[in-house]
């Protein structure tokens, strides 16, 4: 569960100051599959990076499984990101020079589990999203959509509690875009693993089962969706 309260952040550059977020609480409980939505320069990435370990508030706090994150030291910060966090990104964030299968793989390899298991694990999770048969191609020999599968794998291969995803599918034409969704709420469902998804767009905020809207740095509305569990599936195709 992560647990927000009263988090505000400001950026200074010179002498102006901007007030990022100005006391936002929020409650996320594991297995969400929730969207912060929220006009440009609103503050979506500031708390995903905030509640990603990413960056560090200057009020309020952020519990992670009833841990306060600002305890942490940094060597600690960064453990929890690589055991409990995944990241997928706008840009997708490849390494060019790496196949699918060693991007996918990478964040595995740095936990020191054995060959057999790394080679199991990643040949499973390029199944689930779909690409186990263009594993071994490098991300500029696949589509926009194919690079964010691969991207999405790579955030799952370590089987986080939390997938951040900031605008995953601005980058996407709608009907790609919509597929990654889709895959995104296979996975969510599969794995109960928490994905928290940024977005301006109308059409990922409905695929949403909660959608949180922030305006100017603070929570504007937050509320369940029809496609929460046992509601109409809206904006589900075929
Ligand atoms: N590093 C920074 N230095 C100064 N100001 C910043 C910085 N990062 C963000 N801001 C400002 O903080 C506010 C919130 O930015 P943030 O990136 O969180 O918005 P956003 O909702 O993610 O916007 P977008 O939809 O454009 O990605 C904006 O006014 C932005 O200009
Ligand atoms: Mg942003």
């Amino acid at each position: 569960m992560i647990q927000i309260n009263g988090l505000k952040k400001q950026y200074r550059s010179g002498e102006t100051v901007v007030q990022a977020l100005r006391g936002v609480d929020l409650e996320i409980q594991n297995g969400e599959f929730l969207s912060i939505a929220g006009p440009s320069g609103s503050g979506k990435t500031t708390l995903l990076n905030l509640i990603g370990c990413l960056d560090i508030a200057d009020e309020g706090s952020i519990h992670i499984d009833s841990v306060d994150i600002a305890e942490k030291t940094r060597k600690e910060l960064a453990l929890l990101r690589r055991e409990k966090i995944g990241f997928v990104f706008q840009s997708f964030n490849l390494i060019p020079v790496l196949t699918a299968y060693e991007n996918a793989s990478f964040p595995l390899s740095l936990l020191g589990v054995t060959e057999k298991e790394l080679h199991e694990r990643t040949v499973k999770i390029m199944q689930e999203v779909g690409l186990e048969e263009m594993m071994h191609r490098k991300p500029a020999e696949l589509s926009g959509g194919q690079q964010q599968r691969v991207a999405i794998a790579r955030a799952l291969i370590k089987s986080p509690d939390i997938v951040l995803a900031d605008e995953p599918t601005a980058n996407l034409d709608s009907e790609t875009g919509q597929d990654i969704l889709d895959l995104m709420e296979v996975l969510n469902a599969k794995h109960n693993t928490t994905f928290i998804f940024s977005t301006h767009d109308q059409m990922v905020m409905d695929f949403a089962h909660r959608l949180v809207r922030l305006h100017d740095g603070l929570i504007h509305s937050d509320e369940l969706t029809r496609r929460a569990a046992g509601g109409t599936k809206v904006g589900s195709r075929g």
